[in-house]
C-alpha cells in the first residue's frame, strides 16, 4: 500500500517546489459519468474497481482563484461566502492542499466559484479537485501535463481525474498498486448535438457521502459481484455507440448502468437510496415519454438529481415537458 505523499513525491520529482506565481485563476469543468465508478480497490489512492466514462459539462464547473498571503491562516471563499475553518469543505480542501505544501507554507486566500450546486451529486467535487491541482500547477510552476494532473486530482476525489478535459473521457482503472496507470484518457469522439438536462431535485448536502456509500456497497451488497461485468458490458456498448453516433444505444447503456449502480446500492446493508419523490416521478416521466417514442434517457449519480440525455432536436419538447430543466451543451466550449 502506498501513501498519497509517496505518489505525489514520485510525480513531482525534479519539479520546482517554491512559489512561482503569487496569484492566479484556473477553471475545470464538472463531469457526468455515463458509465459509473462505484467502488474502490484502494481507498487511500482512490483506485477504482472498474473503468468509467464521462462527459464534461463545458461551462458548468469550478473557477479557482488563489493568492499567496502573508498571514497565519488560510482563507476560503466559496461562491462569495467566507467559509469557516471548522467547515468540512474547508478541512477537506486544505488537508489536500497541505499534501503539497511545506509546513503549511505558503498561506493562501482561495476563492472557488462553482457554477453547479455543491454536494448535490452534480459532480462538484470532481471539478473542484481538478481545479485545485490546476491552480497548484500554476502556483508552483510545475508545468505538468493533463495526464499527470489527472493522477494528482484522483488523490482528492476519484471522479476528478476525468475533469481535466472537455468532451468524453475514459478513466482506465489500471492494475498497478501505485495507481500510475489509473488515469483519465480523453476520447476523440465529438457529438455537438448531444444535450444534458439537469433536473435539480434538491440542492441539500447529500445524506451519505459517495466515499462511504461505495465502501458499504462493496462490502455488503449481494449484487456487487455483478458490477464489474455490468461495467464491462456497458462501457463497450457506450464506446461503440459513440463511434457510431448511435444515440439510442448510448442512452440505453448509460441509463442501464445508472440503474444497475442504484440497484446494487439498494441491496447494501443498510440499503442506500439517493432518490426522493421528485426523482422517482421524473424517472416515470422519462419512461412514459419513451413509450410515446421520444428519444430521452436519464442518468443519476450519488444524489437525487436527474440528468437527462437527449439530442438537440428534442430541445423544445424537453423545455416544455420539464420547465425546471437546465440544458447543457457539452460541446459548446468557450475559448
Ligand atoms: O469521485 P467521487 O467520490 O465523488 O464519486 C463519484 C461517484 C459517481 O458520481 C456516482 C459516479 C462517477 O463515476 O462519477
Amino acid at each position: 500500500m502506498y501513501s498519497k505523499e509517496q505518489i505525489i513525491a514520485q510525480i513531482l520529482t525534479g519539479k520546482p517546489n517554491g512559489v512561482q506565481l503569487e496569484k492566479g485563476a484556473v477553471y475545470a469543468p464538472a463531469n457526468i459519468a455515463l458509465c459509473k465508478y462505484w467502488g474502490k480497490r484502494d481507498s487511500i489512492l482512490n483506485l477504482p474497481m472498474t473503468s468509467s466514462l464521462s462527459i464534461s459539462l463545458a461551462q458548468k464547473g469550478s473557477h479557482f482563484a488563489f493568492e499567496v498571503v502573508d498571514e497565519k491562516t488560510d482563507c476560503l471563499n466559496l461562491n462569495g461566502q467566507s467559509i469557516d475553518a471548522q467547515h468540512d469543505f474547508y478541512q477537506r480542501l486544505f488537508s489536500f492542499i497541505s499534501l503539497f505544501r511545506h509546513n503549511g507554507e505558503p498561506r493562501l486566500n482561495i476563492a472557488i466559484t462553482s457554477t453547479i450546486p455543491i454536494a448535490a451529486g452534480l459532480a462538484s467535487s470532481a471539478s473542484g479537485f481538478a481545479s485545485v491541482v490546476k491552480g497548484l500547477n500554476e502556483l508552483y510552476g510545475w508545468q505538468l501535463s493533463c495526464s499527470e494532473l489527472s493522477l494528482l486530482a484522483r488523490l482528492g476525489s476519484g471522479s476528478a481525474c476525468r475533469s481535466l478535459w472537455d468532451g468524453f473521457v475514459e478513466w482506465q482503472h489500471g492494475s498497478r498498486d501505485d495507481g500510475m496507470d489509473s488515469i483519465g484518457i480523453p476520447l476523440e469522439y465529438k457529438w455537438p448535438q448531444l444535450r444534458i438536462g439537469l433536473l435539480l431535485a434538491s440542492s441539500d448536502k447529500k445524506s451519505i457521502s459517495s466515499r462511504e456509500a461505495m465502501a458499504i456497497t462493496k462490502q455488503s451488497s449481494s449484487l456487487y459481484h455483478l458490477w464489474p461485468e455490468q461495467v464491462a458490458t456497458d462501457l463497450a456498448m457506450i464506446k461503440s455507440a459513440l463511434a457510431e453516433k448511435d444515440f439510442i444505444a448510448l442512452g440505453h447503456a448509460s441509463e442501464r448502468n445508472a440503474i444497475a449502480m442504484h440497484a446494487t446500492m439498494l441491496k447494501a446493508k443498510p440499503a442506500i437510496s439517493y432518490s426522493n419523490a421528485k426523482t422517482a416521478a421524473w424517472v416515470q416521466q422519462v419512461w412514459q415519454l419513451r413509450v410515446d417514442n421520444m428519444p430521452i434517457y436519464f442518468t443519476q449519480d450519488a444524489g437525487p438529481n436527474l440528468k437527462l440525455l437527449f439530442l438537440e432536436d428534442s430541445t423544445d419538447d424537453i423545455l416544455q415537458l420539464f420547465p425546471e430543466v437546465e440544458i447543457i451543451q457539452p460541446f459548446l466550449i468557450e475559448a
